[in-house]
C-alpha cells in the first residue's frame, strides 16, 4: 500500500489556513502533520492543498452530444481544473429525468474514474415544464438535486408543487431563472450596445422576475432553492434580502459573468453568447460584491461545450454556452480580491453542501476523510491555449489569456487524477 504525503504546502479547509504534511492512504487521510514520511513525497511547497473542487453546474452532454463533450473528456477537464466531484447537468438527450439515465451518468462517470459525476434530475418530464418527473423515485435513486437548467419552470403552479414535493424529499431545486416570453429570439444584454448592433436584447428583468417568484415559492413552501448563473445586481439584491428573511436560498455565479461585460459581443464573436447573457460592468461589480459578503455561495462554471460547427453559426443561431472548468480557478483569482479561505469556501465547501455530498467532498483534511483534494499554486500563472484542453471541445472565451492559479495536483478518492498538471488517465 502506497503511502502519499503532500509535503510543506498551506492547508487551507473550513477552519482557515495552516501549514502541515498531508499523508494519504487507501484512498483516505490517514495523518496531518510536520514532517511526515512517504512512499511517494510530493513537494507541495509553496502551494495550497485545499478539498477538491466541486461545480454545481457541468453540461457533459452525455448521453446525446458526445460530438461535444463525454463524460469521460468533461471528467478530466474538471480534474485538471483542480475538481473532484461534477454535478451533470440535465439537459442531454435523453434528459436526465429516469433512473436509468441517471444510472447510466452515474455510471460512465465511475468508468471514468476522474471525479464524481453528480446527476442532477430534472424537475419536470422531458424538461418539457408540463409535469413533474418522477422526483421520489429519483430522490429514492439518490438525486439531491433537481433543475430543467437550459431552460427554467416557467408555471407558477408546477413550480409551487415541485418545492412542495421537494420539501417533503429533503432534496434542493436548483431554477435556472428565465421568463421566456420576455427572452424570446434574444442574443446579448438589453443595453445600448445591443440597440445600435441591431440585436434583440436580453433584460435583466426575465432573470429577476423568477428570482422573485421563487423566493416567495420558497417563502410559502419552506424548500431549498437554489438559484444557478446569477448575471445582475438586482438578482443578488433579492437573494440577499432572502437571507436577511431567514430563507433555505442559496445562489452561484459564474466565472465569465464576473469577468466578462456585454460589450465583448460587439465583436459578433458567438464565444461570448451565453445563457444568461454577459452584462453590464454595473452587474459585474455587485455579482462580485456578492461573492465577497456571501451572499453568492459558490462559484459556478456553467461548462458548456459546444463544436465548432455550432459555434461558426450566425449569432442568432449559434448556441449559447461556454467552458469553463479549466479556467475557473484562473479568473476567480484574477478577478476577485479574494482570501485563499474564501475561496475554497465559494468552490469546494459551500457547494459539496448544495449538493448534498458534504460527506465525501468539501471536508476538513483530518484523518478519515475521503482523500479529494487539490494542491494548487496560487502565484503560478499560466496561457490559455485552446488545443492543450481537456474538454472536447474548445470553445473558450479566455484564448491566449494568462491566468493566474494553477492546478498541480488533483486526487480522487486517494489517486493522483492531475499530477504536475498531466491528468493521469
Ligand atoms: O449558456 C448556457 N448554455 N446556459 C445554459 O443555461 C445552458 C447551457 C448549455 O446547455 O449549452
Amino acid at each position: 500500500m502506497t503511502r502519499i504525503v503532500l509535503q510543506g504546502g498551506t492547508i487551507v479547509d473550513s477552519r482557515g489556513e495552516y501549514d502541515g504534511d498531508v499523508a494519504i492512504e487507501n484512498g483516505r487521510v490517514v495523518e496531518v502533520g510536520e514532517n511526515l514520511r512517504g512512499d511517494d513525497v510530493i513537494d507541495a511547497t509553496g502551494c495550497i492543498v485545499a478539498p477538491g473542487f466541486v461545480d454545481l453546474h457541468a453540461h457533459l452532454r452525455e448521453p446525446g452530444k458526445e460530438e461535444a463533450e463525454t463524460i469521460e473528456t468533461g471528467s478530466r477537464a474538471g480534474a485538471k481544473g483542480g475538481y473532484t466531484a461534477l454535478v451533470a447537468m440535465p439537459n442531454t438527450d435523453p434528459p436526465q429525468d429516469s433512473v436509468a439515465v441517471i444510472d447510466f451518468v452515474r455510471e460512465q462517470g465511475k468508468r471514468a474514474g476522474l471525479v464524481e459525476v453528480v446527476p442532477s434530475g430534472c424537475i419536470t418530464l422531458g424538461r418539457r415544464g408540463e409535469a413533474l418527473a418522477p422526483m421520489a423515485e429519483l430522490a429514492a435513486a439518490g438525486v439531491r438535486i433537481f433543475t430543467d437548467d437550459g431552460s427554467g419552470v416557467q408555471d407558477e403552479l408546477l413550480m409551487r408543487r415541485a418545492m412542495e414535493y421537494g420539501k417533503g424529499l429533503g432534496i434542493t431545486l436548483a431554477q435556472h431563472c428565465e421568463v421566456a416570453s420576455l427572452t424570446k429570439g434574444a442574443v446579448m444584454n438589453e443595453c445600448q450596445c445591443c440597440t445600435s448592433l441591431g440585436l434583440p436584447g436580453w433584460p435583466s428583468i426575465a432573470e429577476e422576475l423568477m428570482v422573485y417568484r421563487d423566493i416567495e415559492l420558497a417563502r410559502l413552501t419552506g424548500a431549498r432553492v437554489h438559484f444557478l448563473h446569477l448575471s445582475t445586481a438586482r438578482s443578488v439584491e433579492l437573494v440577499r434580502a432572502a437571507k436577511h428573511d431567514g430563507l433555505p436560498v442559496t445562489a452561484e455565479v459564474t466565472p465569465h459573468h464576473l469577468s466578462l461585460d456585454e460589450t465583448r459581443l460587439t465583436t459578433f464573436d458567438t464565444v461570448y453568447k451565453v445563457n444568461p447573457p454577459l452584462r453590464s460592468p454595473r452587474d459585474i461589480a455587485a455579482l462580485r460584491a456578492g461573492v465577497l459578503d456571501g451572499t453568492i455561495d459558490a462559484l459556478a462554471t456553467d461548462h458548456a461545450p459546444h463544436p465548432r460547427r455550432d459555434k461558426e453559426l450566425a449569432l442568432d443561431q449559434a448556441p449559447p454556452g461556454m467552458l469553463g472548468l479549466e479556467t475557473a480557478l484562473g479568473v476567480a483569482l484574477g478577478v476577485l480580491q479574494i482570501d485563499v479561505a474564501h475561496l475554497v469556501r465559494v468552490m469546494s465547501i459551500n457547494p459539496a453542501r448544495i449538493a448534498g455530498i458534504e460527506d465525501r467532498h468539501g471536508r476538513d483534511i483530518e484523518p478519515g476523510a475521503p482523500a479529494n483534494l487539490v494542491v494548487f499554486d496560487p502565484h503560478a500563472t499560466w496561457q490559455v491555449v485552446p488545443e492543450a484542453l481537456a474538454s472536447k471541445s474548445r470553445n473558450t472565451p479566455y484564448v491566449g489569456m494568462t491566468m493566474r492559479g494553477r492546478v498541480r495536483h488533483t486526487l480522487f478518492n486517494g489517486a493522483f487524477t492531475v499530477r504536475d498538471g498531466e491528468a493521469q488517465r
